[in-house]
């Protein structure tokens, strides 16, 4: 998804820009931008379509510096990747912009804009943006007031940076919908779309809220709010090393990722667990009371964070004993639902910027407890500051860390133990969970990190397994019961990064239709822990077996299964039953990694898919 990068300072800021989108480099684009006020008081750009490391050679070859500039990575909406719909966008020699997000009535302003004579020379909706400032600024000749005479003609969502070769003073910005934050430095200050990029220069930061527009100058910062007022809003310390954003030792972020589980695991579950129970506070100071009033719960997310949605309703409705319903927020915020009274709404969300998933939130909020909305919203989220943790009621944060790689692990694991945290609250203030059970499951999740350490000690067996797909197009991934949400985030681990078709299905399914598809083309992975289901599962890979298919069979060590003709077992360290999810979702990892390593493609970066993906 885009990316924003600003800086005013006493220095030439094009390295900072520059290395501000490397650092987001991994939310996924196709082409790169920066413009800067030269030292000759004109504005320079240069773009390029592909990496940023284009657009580095780009200004080897043709330099540029300055002490005011904007940089962006697009992930193209409106108009094909190519250099000239890449941003910055400019109007005239005056003005330049940069934006997140999409302009809704970018077609009525064109025609308008048009009429006033400006000459369009991209297919972006950005490009509107730039003239209708452009306009503004003639009719009242200060950057910042016309800033806030053209907001209110932009419908749509966007965070924008703006600077003029009139006023080198200044970088503006205005955020509605698409997140933005201020690095503060000394004598200078950044602007990004996350504060990731600028982690390099500052550790001090400044959110901007819904709606507000700032004038970034380098010795200070006023910012207005929606309604216009200046407000102040608070600078924020940041804790975490920088070298978050660091591979490390491993060849790829998404393996890091994955070698880390038993670290963040650790953390999110860190303050929250007491003796026997989970510690209800962990949700907010309100949660006790309001938890004691659930009676439905709805879960709304997209991709991996509806899988971890997926395995929490069959822990919801077995440990707690509450329905619930699981949704993904691209169709749920478009249909009209009905709620259940008493329902709380939940989101999953590793970035907390995803746009469905927010609008499902802002939809659910519309209506009022006891007039057909929504008791309360709680959200499971990665980070902190974002959209959806601000706009909700109540929320876990999962501490995952910043999670480079696209293809998510950290987060989908840390959400399921936010997930089973908030299973087990519910279960406790309800009273509907077995006390003896509660302190099992208390007990289980203390030793996962060490479990989660076992499976990934497996990663050469897993490594050898993934030959098995080097030559395949096409994968099937069986699960029953919260296994089968499993195998679903390991089908879509696998098509994400390796480009290999893959399906999940319930197992019980397979007779139903999919079997007709088994050869000895397909492999089939399958996650089988030692449960009720074990022997159900097994007829249902004997009918695999027999149709002449491969499978891969990742199963509790004392599940009595082995290697055979057609047959690789790989025996995973033994786990309760209700924490398999967590712990199986490891090794499916790894194959997809694996398997994507194997054929060369970019793990971290897959094409087409973006890091966080904040427009519709
Ligand atoms: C898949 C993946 C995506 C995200 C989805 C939701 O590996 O990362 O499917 O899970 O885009 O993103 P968040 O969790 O940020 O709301």
């Amino acid at each position: 998804m885009c990316g924003i990068v600003g800086a005013i300072a006493e220095r030439n800021i094009t390295p900072v820009l520059v290395e501000g989108l490397k650092r987001l480099e991994y939310r996924g684009y196709d082409s790169a931008g920066v413009a800067l006020l030269t030292e000759q008081g004109a504005l320079d750009r240069r773009r390029r379509v592909g990496k940023v490391s284009e657009l580095q050679a780009a200004l080897q070859a043709e330099p540029l510096a300055g002490r005011l500039g904007i940089a962006h990575t697009r992930w193209a909406t409106h108009g094909a990747p190519s250099e000239r719909n890449a941003h910055p966008h400019f109007s005239g020699q005056e003005l330049a912009v940069v934006h997140n997000g999409i302009i809704e009535n970018h077609e009525e302003l064109r025609e308008r804009l048009k009429g006033l004579g400006y000459v369009f020379t991209s297919d972006t909706d950005t490009e509107t943006i730039v003239h209708l400032l452009e306009h503004k600024l003639q009719q009242l000749g200060d950057l910042s007031a016309a800033l806030k005479a053209a907001i209110p003609e932009l419908h749509g969502a966007y965070g924008l940076a703006v600077i003029s070769a009139r006023q080198p003073d200044r970088l503006l910005a205005a955020r509605s919908g698409s997140p933005l934050v201020i690095g503060l430095g000394l004598g200078e200050n950044f602007l990004a779309s996350d504060q990731l990029a600028l982690r390099q220069v500052t550790d001090r930061f400044m959110y901007l809220e819904e709606g507000d527009i700032a004038e970034i100058r380098r010795d200070g910062v006023q910012v207005w709010d929606a309604a216009g007022n200046p407000v102040q809003r608070e600078a924020v310390q940041y804790h975490e090393g920088a070298e978050a954003a660091d591979k490390g030792e491993y060849r790829h972020f998404m393996l890091k990722e994955i070698h880390e589980q038993p670290k963040v695991v650790q953390r999110t579950l860190e303050g929250r667990l007491g003796s026997d129970h989970v510690l209800v506070q962990a949700f907010g100071p309100q949660a006790a009371e309001l938890f004691a009033k659930v009676k439905n719960v709805q879960i709304v997310a997209c991709g991996t964070s509806y899988h971890a949605g997926m395995v929490a309703r069959y822990w919801l409705e077995e440990l707690a004993g509450i329905p619930c319903q699981v949704e993904v927020a691209s169709e749920f915020r478009y249909r009209k639902v009905v709620v259940q009274p008493d329902t709380l709404f939940v989101s999953v969300s590793q970035s907390g910027e995803t746009a469905d998933t927010l609008a499902a939130l802002r939809n659910a909020k519309e209506q009022a407890p006891g007039q057909g909305g929504y008791l309360a919203s709680l959200v499971i989220c990665n980070v902190g500051t974002s959209s959806l943790v601000r706009e909700s009621d109540l929320c876990l944060l999962t501490q995952a860390g910043p999670e480079i790689g696209v293809a998510s692990t950290k987060a989908f694991t840390t959400q399921l133990v936010g997930l089973m945290l908030l299973t087990l609250a519910l279960g406790q203030v309800h009273g509907s969970l077995d006390k003896a059970l509660a302190a099992e499951l208390v007990d289980e999740l203390r030793r996962l990190p060490t479990r989660l350490g076992e499976a990934l000690a497996m990663d050469k067996t897993v490594e050898k397994i993934a030959e098995l797909f080097a030559e395949k197009h096409h994968s099937l991934f069986l699960g029953r019961g919260a296994q089968y949400p499993v195998a679903m985030e390991g089908a879509l681990k696998l098509k994400e990064i390796s480009y290999i078709h893959a399906e999940a299905y319930p197992a019980g399914e397979l007779k139903h239709g999919p079997l007709a598809l088994v050869d000895a083309d397909m492999p089939v992975v399958t996650v089988a822990p030692n449960n009720e289901l074990l022997e159900k599962l097994k007829s249902n890979l004997q009918e695999v077996r027999a149709r002449g298919g491969e499978l891969i069979v990742f199963a509790d060590q004392q599940a009595g299964m082995s290697n055979g003709e057609g047959t690789h077992v790989v025996a995973m360290p033994h786990i309760h039953d209700l924490l398999a999810p967590i712990l199986y979702t490891v090794p499916l990892q790894l194959l997809s990694y694996y398997v994507a390593v194997l054929k060369g493609t970019d793990v971290d970066q897959p094409r087409n898919l973006a890091k966080s993906v904040t427009v519709e």
